[in-house]
């Protein structure tokens, strides 16, 4: 059960400032270039809720583990996303002119520099990574090598990737809700699920640990983008920050499509409550994970 003392808006704050302030010193670092640092910083910067890096140092404190070890795969993971966000914008995939409340990288940039933020970003994320695992103790490193290991499975093509293909290759085309389901875990699912597996295997968790928490994050990974979904239908683009409609508008294959909002909006439920059986042999480490679940369905952008 989770305390009644959790305050999940404080948790979230002080974890964004926690990954905010390294994940614009690792930029500053790691990104000299005066052509495109200013569009990486905008992305980065323009406001996303950073719920992977949060995921993963929450996953690591969840079995025990100081999140500070976990920190620089929580920055990856958000390097990863947001380039992955710059590219979904783009106009040769979801042509979208708004995100995290300001116009998208190409918009702002052109078309040219917002590939190559995308791409600087990518990059930076497995350069951190890589400088990670180097610096680590002897007996951190087989950690670092797994999570490694995770973390680019999960960003590439049997992961995030082939999601966005599958995405545009069915934009317009009917799909039955499995396929709906393989194509959710992959381009969004995927992600979020390697951000908890990192954090926990940093967090020095157990196989059992471990096996719990990729089956919570398949779960709400699943749910999170069921509900990005939704809010595609109803929310309200001064909140979410992006455009509202325009999966309609593209054809894309969603959940409120298939099944409706209301049963799209109780799968998302439905799934959450698996996620948090899933954490059923953790104790109340694991109460930020499941603030954050039911934050998932709760969200309004
Ligand atoms: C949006 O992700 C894209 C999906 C994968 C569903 P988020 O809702 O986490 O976006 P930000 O990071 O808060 O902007
Ligand atoms: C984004 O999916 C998924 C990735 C960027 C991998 P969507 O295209 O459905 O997300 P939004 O609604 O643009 O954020
Ligand atoms: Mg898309
Ligand atoms: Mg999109």
């Amino acid at each position: 059960m989770l305390t009644q003392r959790f305050n999940l808006k404080e948790y979230l704050n002080d974890q964004r400032a926690f990954v905010d302030a390294a994940l614009l010193a690792h930029i500053e670092r790691l990104c000299p270039s005066a052509h495109l640092k200013p569009a990486v910083i905008h992305s980065v910067t323009a406001g996303g809720k950073r719920v992977r890096p949060i995921l993963c140092l929450a996953g690591c404190a969840a079995v025990g583990g100081d999140p500070a070890d976990a920190l620089a795969a929580a920055c990856a993971l958000e390097m990863i996303h947001t380039y992955s966000l710059i590219h979904d914008d783009l106009p040769a995939l979801d042509n979208d002119s708004l995100r995290r409340g300001q116009p998208t990288c190409h918009v702002r940039f052109g078309e040219a520099t917002a590939i190559l933020a995308g791409d600087a970003l990518l990059n930076m994320a497995f350069e951190l990574l890589s400088e990670a695992c180097a610096g680590a103790g002897v007996d951190a490193v087989p950690r670092w090598h797994t999570v490694l290991g995770v973390v680019s499975r999960a960003a590439g093509c049997r992961g995030m990737i082939e999601g966005q293909a599958r995405d545009l290759a069915f934009e317009g085309v009917k799909i039955d809700q499995e396929a709906l389901e393989a194509m959710h875990r992959l381009k969004t699912g995927a992600l979020i699920q390697a951000s908890a597996h990192a954090g926990a295997v940093l967090g020095h968790g157990s196989d059992r640990q471990v096996a719990h928490l990729i089956r919570y994050a398949d779960r709400i990974g699943l749910s999170f983008q069921v509900v990005d979904d939704v809010l595609n239908v109803k929310g309200d683009p001064a909140v979410t920050g992006k455009s509202v409609g325009s999966d309609q508008a593209r054809r894309k294959n969603t959940y409120p499509a298939l099944l409706g909002l209301a049963r799209a909006e109780a799968y998302a439920d439905q799934l959450i409550e698996q996620g948090l059986q899933a954490l059923s042999i953790f104790d109340n480490k694991a109460d930020p994970l499941r603030a954050i679940a039911r934050y998932i369905i709760d969200r309004d952008h």
